[in-house]
């Protein structure tokens, strides 16, 4: 082996560095060179890259985003790109390519190695919703940035009597509102595994509020779906096809104050969950599947991805980690609603 290939796409998420810097570190102590592509899979389209030494890794353990950029380009989408990114591998004579991304950037992974390429995979996305993995990086981070945020809005509800809808991320899968929700004490937590009727969810209030509790929160996946009123969202696609998603919890948020009657704001939380330092958790989680990676590669098991399982880091098959997405159980929101109103 002599020269390798990384990769960061899709959304970014806190602790890519960390696994940038762990598969730079272990290539370097294998004596093999390798080479960061620029924004995801957009770098082998262009050939875009950057050498990646020790030096270029330096500091980077700490800090939010990915030095190598980011985009959510399919090289599946326009014709000739999956060419592009086949001869950009040949052309630098890689040994293996390490791709670093949630259920799109491992999707187009997994049907590239199906053609042959060489490639491993690393799980990555706030929203935690791969499959084949207890945790993706990027999550304990985003989880804990959500939960202080609806310990600020708690006393800011509580001084002025308002009801207050926390809008999270999250569009297909739940994960971070829900146990957001769960660790902060929200009220009533909607979830898109849970489509609810907006009549029971100002009826918990009310009933809440005749018990004497003069305020609520309200945590909302911004992927919610409500039985009675449909989700606001502009339609614009991505490479990927997802719609972004935006205005549920403004939406939910004039429900409640039309049909309770209590003064009602809403807070987005947006980019504030995918920026910034990452948790210690996800250091650790990032650092452990990027050495996973280069061991991956050193054994020749090609077409896998890293995966925590229980407490140990282990290999799964690329196509068994995208195709279905990890949604929150409905048991484990039955849990979470003996705590709502
Ligand atoms: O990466 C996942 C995610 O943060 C989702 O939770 C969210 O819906 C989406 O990305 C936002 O995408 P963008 O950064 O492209 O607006």
């Amino acid at each position: 082996m002599e020269r390798i290939g990384i990769l960061t796409g899709g959304g970014d998420c806190p602790g890519l560095n960390a696994v940038i810097r762990a598969v730079v570190r272990c290539a370097c102590a294998e004596n093999w060179q390798i080479i960061g592509f620029r924004h995801g899979w957009k770098g082998l389209i262009e050939d875009d890259f950057i050498v990646l030494d020790n030096q270029s890794v330096s500091g980077i353990l700490p800090k939010g985003g990915t030095i190598l950029g980011t985009s959510r380009t399919n090289p599946y989408k326009d014709q000739g790109s999956v060419e592009k990114v086949k001869s950009t591998f040949n052309k630098h004579s890689l040994g293996a390519l390490i791709a670093v991304g949630g259920e799109d950037t491992l999707g187009a992974a997994a049907k590239l190695s199906a053609e042959g390429l060489k490639v491993v995979g690393i799980p990555k996305t706030i929203d935690n919703d791969l499959n084949a993995t207890d945790y993706t990086f990027g999550y304990d981070t985003a989880l804990n940035i959500a939960t202080e945020c609806i310990d600020r809005l708690h006393t800011t509800a509580e001084s002025h009597n308002r009801v207050m809808v926390v809008e999270i991320m999250g569009r297909h899968a739940g994960w971070i509102a829900l146990e957001a929700g769960i660790a902060g004490g929200a009220d009533m937590i909607l979830i898109p595994e849970v489509p609810v009727d907006m009549s029971w969810v100002c009826e918990m209030i009310t009933k809440r509020h005749k018990r004497g509790r003069t305020f609520s929160i309200v945590a909302i996946a911004e992927g919610a779906k409500l039985s009675d009123k449909d989700v606001i969202a502009d339609q614009k696609l991505d490479q990927f096809g997802h719609v972004r998603l935006g205005g549920v919890g403004q939406n939910v948020a004039e429900i409640i104050e039309k049909r309770t009657g209590f003064e009602t704001r809403v807070t987005v939380l947006g980019h504030i969950q995918r920026g910034g330092t990452p948790t210690a958790f996800d250091r650790v989680l990032g650092t452990r599947f990027g050495v996973k990676a280069i061991e991956l590669i050193k054994a020749g098991k090609f077409g896998f991805m890293a995966s925590l399982q229980g407490r140990n880091i282990d290999a799964v098959p690329l196509s068994a980690g995208v195709g279905e997405l990890k949604l929150v159980p409905p048991a484990y929101y039955e849990l979470a609603k003996k705590f709502f109103g």
